[in-house]
C-alpha cells in the first residue's frame, strides 16, 4: 500500500472551497474573534488545509 505523510498542495487539494472560504474571510477579519481548531480522524486532510 502507497502512502505519504505528507499534506496535498496546489492541484493536489480537491474540495473543501466552502471550509477554505469561511476560515479566510473569518481569519481576515480583524474584527472577529473566531478562531478554529481541527479535528477529525487520522488522514482526513487536516494539516492540508492549514499549509494550503
Ligand atoms: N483536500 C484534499 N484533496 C486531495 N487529497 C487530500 C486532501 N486532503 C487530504 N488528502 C490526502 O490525505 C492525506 C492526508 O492528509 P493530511 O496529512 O493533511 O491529513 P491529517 O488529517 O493531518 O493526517 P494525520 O491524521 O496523519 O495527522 C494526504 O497525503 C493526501 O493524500
Ligand atoms: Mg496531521
Amino acid at each position: 500500500m502507497h502512502f505519504t505523510l505528507q499534506p496535498v498542495k496546489d492541484d493536489g487539494f480537491v474540495d473543501r472551497e466552502e471550509l477554505l472560504e469561511e476560515m479566510i474571510s473569518e481569519l481576515m477579519d480583524i474584527k472577529s474573534t473566531t478562531g478554529y481548531a481541527l479535528y477529525g480522524k487520522r488522514r482526513i486532510g487536516k494539516r492540508s488545509i492549514l499549509y494550503l
